[in-house]
């Protein structure tokens, strides 16, 4: 499959910023969020609408303060052809960017069908919604679609997909609906695919906000087999603004790899995580590996530094000030700690794996 050019210079280019309102799907979880807040503080009068379920990872409490009459929350799933038709009608919607999904590798391991609902059949639908109504689709992908990496590669936008996770699985069949949507019907699309994000309010699922948090209960660090697994943490702002050029001037068709190009092994991001909080050492548990394990990820950016992005952090930078984040803000993280969704979690994810190490 051929792709066109990642740049437009000649070409009109999309004005984001004018549309009557930005659909933002998913936009009550980790990087949604964030999303929304810098869209809102830069175009304060244009209404923003999330449509979201609200499964466990997602909080209306992420945009707190925020709520009005120029942001408004549609509670429905990507899934539901007519909530999301309704949704764009209402509200005028002129594109979408689509964050929903089910987003962890370790949920996928123990049950996945509502990875390939959510994340294929979810995106299938706002393809045919927004093919219908003439509207563009930003879709939030990964670089886990490019399944491990043999060092010295860098993964290039070109490159096959060949994910090694029903999560990674489930994105990049999402990615190929997207690509087929424009070359078969002429979608209006554009495709990020970034690294690891670390910042605020990520969910304590995730390893950097699992770490932090247990080094502030005073619990074990659990690390994956030797740690050495190789990945390019990014903040989420540096995200954010690579998916707002792309946006922008990123021509239809177009996909675009995010990441700093800079590596860290997992277990150098757990002693940042204990240096952050000014803990003397990582109490660290290796502890056994998950399955299929990728172990390294690494990403060409060539083509979204041609749009003019450069990352503001380095991952080193992007993990301190991240892990920092869950030391000030224990007010957000505490009830979910406590919830019995989480409990059961860990406990199914780590109770024996920590008691066997
Ligand atoms: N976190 C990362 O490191 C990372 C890296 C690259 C790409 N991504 C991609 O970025 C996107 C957002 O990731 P995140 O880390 O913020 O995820 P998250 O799990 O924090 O949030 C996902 C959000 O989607 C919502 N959602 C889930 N299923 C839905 C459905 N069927 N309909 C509507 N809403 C639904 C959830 O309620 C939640 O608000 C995902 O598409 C993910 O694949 C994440």
């Amino acid at each position: 499959m051929s792709f066109p050019p990642t740049t437009t210079p000649h070409a009109p280019a999309r004005q984001p910023d004018t549309w009557p309102a930005l659909l933002v799907t998913g936009g009550c979880g980790f990087i949604g969020s964030r999303f929304v807040e810098r869209w809102r503080a830069a175009h304060p009068a244009q209404p923003v609408v999330v449509l979201d379920s609200l499964t466990y990872a997602g909080r209306p409490e992420n945009l707190a303060g925020l709520w009005g009459p120029a942001l408004h929350l549609e509670v429905a799933s990507i899934t539901d052809a007519d909530a999301v038709r309704r949704v764009c009608d209402q509200y005028g919607v002129g594109g979408i960017v689509n964050f929903a999904a089910q987003t962890h590798v370790d949920q996928s391991i123990l049950g996945s069908l509502e990875f390939t609902h959510t994340n294929v059949l979810g995106t299938h639908t706002l393809l045919e919604v927004a093919r219908e109504r003439g509207i563009h689709l930003h879709q939030v992908s990964t670089d886990e679609v490019y399944g491990d990496v043999p060092a010295p590669h860098h993964s290039l936008e070109t490159d096959p997909l060949t994910p090694r996770s029903p999560y990674a699985a489930s994105k990049a069949a999402a990615d190929h609906l997207v690509l087929a949507y424009h070359q078969t019907h002429g979608s209006s699309v554009t495709v990020t695919r970034a690294a690891n994000n670390v910042g605020p309010r990520q969910h304590l699922e995730k390893a950097l906000a699992l770490f932090a948090t247990n080094a502030l209960l005073g619990l074990p660090l659990p690390l994956y087999g030797d740690g050495l697994q190789q990945r390019d943490y990014m903040h989420v702002d540096d995200h954010c603004a690579a998916i707002e050029l792309v946006l922008r001037g990123g021509a239809s068709g177009g996909v675009f790899n995010v990441g700093t190009g800079l590596e860290l092994s997992n277990r150098r991001m757990a002693q940042l995580v204990t240096q952050a909080l000014g803990l003397p050492d990582a109490p660290v548990r290796h502890v056994s590996d998950r399955p299929g394990h990728d172990r390294r990820y690494s990403l060409n950016t060539d083509r979204v530094q041609a749009l003019g992005w450069a990352p503001d952090f380095t991952p080193e930078q992007a993990v301190l000030s991240a892990a920092r984040w869950y030391a000030a803000n224990r007010a957000w993280w505490e009830p979910i700690r406590r919830s019995e969704a989480f409990a059961a979690y860990y406990e199914r994810q780590y109770a024996a794996r920590l008691g066997a190490s």
